[in-house]
């Protein structure tokens, strides 16, 4: 009997399962072992592709729908809606999780000896925060698109557990760890009391203090930057003749990716057309309606994320906003991104003090924090976790494949 283990991640996903004794990850994509949470359906030749392919589809011009962070959806009241694709057809958010999903199981279960029916899942500590009925409604959901994909025996473990896992496979001695699993929409904490003794017992309900969580990570990361960078460069927060800010929807909604393409409705662009007497200088009302008409909305998200990851452990960028404006162009740099995004900051750190708290031990006892997750790549972020916790030693685990490969060495435990 086999099974596997998926991290359906809001960014990257990848999924492990066993070889003999160990647990490896598929590969995904090539020879690739994560896989970009995306799927791009083309309208222009009417098929789908995922991942990497996904977004190389979509930045080549293809006409069609490209689909991401799909996990945000799960647990709000979009989950069960459907959403255009463009030529007049439209699909579920859900089964766009479900295509996900069925691709890679399909991936998997090439290196499986017998058709993949269980799988342990991970799950943020929450998918949505304050609202613990979406929460459960949002497991659900997810729990519905394996079965809908022939998983019939599934089982959830927390990511940053799942973590936890992978961190003690290599530890020699007993500790207390914080994970800190910082990704693309959600930075998730546990404390756990790990060791290669414990290791082999099966339940841990008691090594786990506590695990606590916060749905801001990367993609705010990202929002930050643009509204503070590019979109400055299209009149967010211009005034208007009267002193007033210039209405700024259009700015938010242009910097949330599932929010994106409402801005291209015939309605909202003339909406938008009719603002301009709002902005004095009018450069600024031309390019934001270049961006609509031209549908650059996604292009600039991604300029905004490459710009965080260029300067993430420190340095400068320029970005390049050439096709809004010829030599259209931004310097960034660390500052700014630690300035533009000193809130998120703070809050992701008073979540990993939370969770501490909350486990009721002095914060002088945590002996290591394990980072995971991309978003720990930002120099800043992880040394800030670091200074709220000065006894304990950092850790830098496999930022893209922790998760992974601890949900693997839980699925072993439940099911091998
Ligand atoms: N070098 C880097 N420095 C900083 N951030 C990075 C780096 N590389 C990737 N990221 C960011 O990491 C995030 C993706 O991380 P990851 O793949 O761990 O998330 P995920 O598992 O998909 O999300 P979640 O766990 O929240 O569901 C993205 O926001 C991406 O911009
Ligand atoms: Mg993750």
């Amino acid at each position: 009997m086999t099974y596997c283990a998926i991290d359906f991640g809001t960014s990257n996903s990848a999924v492990a399962l066993p070889d003999g004794l160990k647990i490896r990850l598929a590969p995904v994509e090539g020879d690739a072992v994560t896989l970009p949470t995306a799927v791009f359906f083309n309208t222009d030749e009417n098929n789908q592709s995922y991942g990497r392919a996904a977004l190389e589809a979509y930045i080549d011009g293809f006409d069609g729908r490209l689909m991401r962070s799909m996990k945000s959806i799960l647990g709000s009241p979009l989950a069960d809606t459907s959403t255009d694709l463009g030529d007049g057809s439209a699909i579920k958010y859900t089964d766009v999780i479900t295509l996900f999903l069925q691709h890679l199981k399909q991936k998997a279960q090439k290196l499986a000896a017998e058709p993949l029916t269980r799988a342990v899942l991970g799950r943020p500590v929450f998918f949505v925060d304050d609202d613990p009925r979406a929460d459960n409604l949002a497991q659900k959901q997810l729990e519905a698109c394996a079965h809908a994909v022939g998983l019939k025996e599934i089982h959830f473990q927390y990511e940053p557990i799942a973590a936890a896992f992978d961190y003690e496979a290599r530890l020699t001695q007993e500790g207390l760890v914080l994970v800190a699993d910082i990704g693309g929409g959600t930075s998730d904490f546990s404390l756990v009391r790990v060791g290669p003794e414990r290791a082999k017992h099966m339940d841990r309900k008691s090594d786990v203090l506590a695990h606590h969580g916060v749905h801001v990570a990367g993609t705010d990361f990202d929002r930050r930057v643009e509204l503070s960078t590019i979109l400055r460069e299209l009149g967010y927060q211009t005034l208007d003749p009267q002193g007033r800010e210039v209405p700024n929807r259009v700015y938010f909604d242009l910097a949330t990716w599932h929010l994106i393409n409402t801005v291209y409705t015939p309605k909202r662009v003339s909406e938008l057309q009719l603002m301009r007497h709002l902005y004095p200088d009018t450069h600024f009302h031309d390019r934001l309606m270049r961006v609509v008409d031209r549908r650059l909305g996604h292009a600039l998200t991604a300029h905004a994320e490459e710009a965080k990851i260029d300067v993430a452990a420190g340095g400068t960028t320029e970005i390049d906003m050439e096709e809004v404006e010829e030599a259209l162009r931004v310097a960034f740099d660390e500052q700014k991104l630690i300035e533009a995004g000193r809130d998120e900051t703070q809050r992701i750190v008073q979540s990993a003090r939370e969770t501490v708290k909350r486990a009721g031990i002095a914060e002088t006892d945590v002996s290591a924090i394990y980072f995971t997750g991309g978003t720990t790549g930002l120099r800043f972020l992880s040394e800030a976790l670091s200074a709220a916790f000065p006894a304990a030693q950092p850790v830098f685990g496999d930022r893209l494949a922790s998760v992974a490969t601890g949900l693997g060495i839980y699925a072993q435990r439940v099911f091998g």
